[in-house]
């Protein structure tokens, strides 16, 4: 499928989606403690959306089962929450999409429940500042590239590693849309930004080695070798002048 641009009513109509997003994804936040069981985390997606008129995009996607994804620790994307209890010092990465007047909006945060180590929280940090690094990267006229590498030279300039089989998306009336949006890469490659662009940039960063496998849930994503992972995401436009975040309060 070709890229979509969007036009200025289409990106209001995305902020609104994507709005509902930041919202919940705060109130999700608040709950991370020490003796949270998982699936309430789902709960809570199901009650705050209905209240905001809101469609959990990931729910039946592909087979998905629930509303959001939650992914501890080694864990780096599309774990489900289930009966699982955060423990005091666990990472928590929290994956939400909703779909609103037709559109998506997709973000994610990592948190630390109870008091976490400190190269926990240094990863939480660099992970958060490597999607803001991509994001100031990306303007009209700028190749993808730029974004791929702002985010990846922050990540490997703090010692982190970039995971390389998952990477950010476009995104419009589908959650997932042309073009693929690397966090790694040459700042001389890949397609020129337009205005109208809308991207879900997406770092997923681990301590250790970047490799990968999925678990026989054929959903839950962990590192190789039992690293941490941390994972932060915002759905943003390309404008004529900066980058707009759809995925704010
Ligand atoms: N937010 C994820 C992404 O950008 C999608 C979650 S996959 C799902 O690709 F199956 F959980 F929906
Ligand atoms: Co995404």
């Amino acid at each position: 499928m070709p890229i979509v641009l969007k036009s200025p009513q289409e990106i209001a109509l995305m902020r609104e989606a994507g709005r509902a997003v930041a919202e919940v994804l705060a109130i999700l936040a608040w709950e991370i403690r020490p003796g949270l069981v998982l699936r309430k985390l789902d709960d809570i997606v199901r009650r705050e959306f209905a209240k905001r008129k809101v469609v959990p995009t990931f729910l039946a996607y592909q087979g998905y089962p629930a509303r959001v994804c939650v992914s501890v620790n080694d864990e780096v994307v599309h774990a489900i929450p289930d009966s699982r209890v955060l423990r005091e010092g666990d990472i928590v990465s929290i994956d939400l999409g909703a779909t609103h007047n037709g559109f998506v909006g997709d973000a994610a945060i990592t948190v630390g429940a109870g008091r976490t180590s400190p190269e926990a929280e240094r990863l939480l940090r660099v992970t958060e500042e490597a999607l803001w690094e991509g994001i100031r990267a990306a303007w009209a006229g700028a190749r993808l590239g730029q974004v791929s590498a702002a985010i990846q030279a922050h990540v490997e300039g703090n010692g982190f590693s970039v995971v390389r089989e998952y990477v950010g998306h476009g995104i419009g009336r589908s959650m997932h849309e042309e073009p693929q949006v690397p966090n790694f890469g040459l700042p001389d490659q890949g397609l020129v930004l337009k205005k109208g662009m809308v991207l879900a940039i997406e770092p997923m960063v681990t301590a250790g080695d970047w490799r990968t496998r999925r678990d026989s849930d054929n959903w839950t994503v962990r590192t190789v070798d039992g690293s941490l992972a941390a994972h932060f995401e915002h759905t943003i436009a390309i404008t004529g002048g900066e980058p707009q975040v759809l995925t704010l309060p």
